[in-house]
């Protein structure tokens, strides 16, 4: 039985296709306009950010606190947030003591998952996100370095999530460039809409956007957005991340031997080899950077 999540949901589908499911959390106390009212402003420092929200789903999601200000302060955009066109994201709330309840929950339904699905038995990195939104505000196209669970509390949304590893989406060499934070803007086209699964979601449901998986967010008009998510990885994902770390740092140095790097994801094998080599490699890179 999961503490948060509906039963009934196929573990087989987990960090592979995204799914829809319900949740048993809209009405948590945490998660209540009164208690959020008084967690946000008692966040540690640069935990709590916020920009104009999106119009368009090609926007630069990464670094929207500096690039797109809403010229507002935090009091202001929350006061004004149904009609001031912002986007508030809150980054690790579970550093608040009101939200240590909740965090020990979804690690508990997430670790239950993965021990089915047989990708390690302990999450990794667990963090809880929460986002609020302006009516009709975007989330732009991006992918997560994380496994996420998305859990919608107020408002509606449609969120288009995309295969993990289709190159016709994000082609591998930009994937794990921007997996090992190598500076990488992504490209939106609308031809890669036609590769999304297509998910409505209203209050008391979630939905699972696998590691890596490109995604975007069109948040409903009528409403202000509320939604929060627990991201983490897992033995198998973290693998994952660390040998694009590998694909990516040395790319370059295989092609001048004549050898191209497999796309990671295609060989679980060679997956693990990359990863297990990894902190070499990137104790290298860090060396002579120095
Ligand atoms: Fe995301």
């Amino acid at each position: 039985m999961y503490k948060c999540i509906d039963s009934g949901i196929d573990f087989e589908k987990f960090d592979n296709t995204p799914f829809k499911f319900s949740h048993k959390i809209l009405n948590h106390k945490a998660l209540s306009i009164e208690s959020l009212s008084k967690a946000l402003p008692r966040m540690p420092k640069g935990h709590v950010k916020y920009s104009k929200g999106f119009d368009d789903i090609g926007g630069d999601f990464d670094n929207a606190e500096t690039t797109h200000k809403n010229n507002l302060t935090l009091k202001e955009t929350i006061e004004n947030i149904k009609t001031s066109n912002s986007y508030i994201t809150v980054n690790r709330a579970e550093v608040d003591p009101s939200f240590k309840e909740l965090y020990d929950d979804l690690i508990e339904d997430a670790e239950r998952m993965m021990k089915l699905k047989g990708v390690g038995t302990k999450a990794l990195v667990p963090k809880i996100f929460l986002f609020i939104a302006s009516p009709g505000a975007f989330t732009p196209f991006h992918l997560d370095r994380h496994t996420t669970f998305l859990f919608q509390m107020r408002g509606s949304k449609q969120v288009a999530v995309f295969p993990q590893f289709n190159p016709k989406v994000v082609e591998p060499t930009q994937r794990e460039c921007y997996a090992d934070y190598g500076g990488l803007d992504l490209t939106w086209s609308e031809e890669m809409d036609q590769y999304a699964y297509k998910f409505d979601f209203a209050p008391g449901e979630g939905i699972h956007i696998p590691f890596i998986s490109g995604h975007y967010v069109k948040n409903g008009t009528e409403d202000v957005s509320i939604s929060m998510s627990i991201i983490f990885r897992t033995k198998q994902s973290q693998t994952w991340l660390d040998a694009m770390g590998f694909n990516n740092r040395l790319r370059k140095h295989f092609a001048k031997l004549g050898i191209r790097l497999k796309a990671i994801g295609t060989k679980g094998s060679l997956d693990r080899l990359k990863a297990f080599l990894f902190p070499v490699v990137d104790k290298l890179t860090e060396l002579r950077k120095s």
